[in-house]
């Protein structure tokens, strides 16, 4: 409903935003009322669901490896690193399914066109043919090649860089002002094979010097 209240009030007033460009495209391109609400629903769900609790799992890898926090305190030019590591770690989004467009032989197993391949993302991003010490937290790793955000894929995540960006953000700042982190009490799991979520994680900032 919420979403169909702003393609009516972009239809009248079209504006240099996202919501003006769906509900303005034409032909091939266009979006049945239905697909744009899907597709705001998806925009608002993927876009925070996500984000924050890569952000609670990075502060939690903070703490539970306080050496990591003096280093990027110390090196505030690691934050780019440190971002990639925490959404490594983190992995925000367990798996998604997908269907085979074609046969494969993948690691000696037959995947037939149309079957559902779960493609379990925190698995790969501790495979340890591809990460050295893939359990060790390290903000310095190079290269990093995590898959949270897909494989590379038409579908991978539209707001990566977006994402990126909100975790520099916070946690250069965080770096800046905080010289130490500490949990306050437990920390709150979200109970689902999809999301990798955190509902709590109480924490005390202490300001640096
Ligand atoms: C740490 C944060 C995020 C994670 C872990 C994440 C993860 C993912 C993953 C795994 C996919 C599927 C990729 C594939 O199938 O190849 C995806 C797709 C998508 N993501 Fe994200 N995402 C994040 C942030 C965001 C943000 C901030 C937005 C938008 C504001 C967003 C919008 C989308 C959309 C629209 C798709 C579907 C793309 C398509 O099917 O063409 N994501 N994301």
């Amino acid at each position: 409903m919420y979403a169909e209240e702003l393609a009516a009030d972009r239809r009248s007033t079209p504006r240099d935003d996202i919501l003006s460009i769906l509900v303005s495209a034409e032909g091939n391109d266009a979006l049945t009322n239905h697909e744009f609400n899907m597709f705001v629903l998806l925009l608002a769900v993927a876009g925070n669901e996500t984000t924050r609790n890569a952000i609670s799992h990075g502060i939690n890898a903070m703490i539970d490896n306080p050496d990591q926090w003096a280093l990027l305190r110390a090196n505030p030019e690691l934050v780019d690193s440190a971002v990639e590591e925490i959404l490594r770690w983190a992995t925000p989004v367990n798996v998604f399914r997908r269907v085979a467009t074609c046969d494969v032989e993948l690691h000696g197993q037959a995947i037939a066109e149309g079957d559902s391949v779960a493609m379990f993302y925190a698995s790969g991003n501790r495979d340890a043919d591809v990460f050295e010490d893939p359990f060790t937290f390290d903000i310095t790793r190079d290269p990093n090649p995590h898959l949270t955000f897909g494989g590379g894929g038409p579908h991978f995540c539209l707001g990566a860089n977006l994402a990126r960006l909100e975790m520099r953000t916070l946690f250069s700042e965080l770096a800046r002002q905080c010289e130490t982190i500490e949990l306050t009490g437990d920390v709150g799991r979200l109970r689902s094979y999809f999301i990798n979520g955190i509902k709590t994680l109480p924490v005390r900032l202490t300001p640096g010097s």
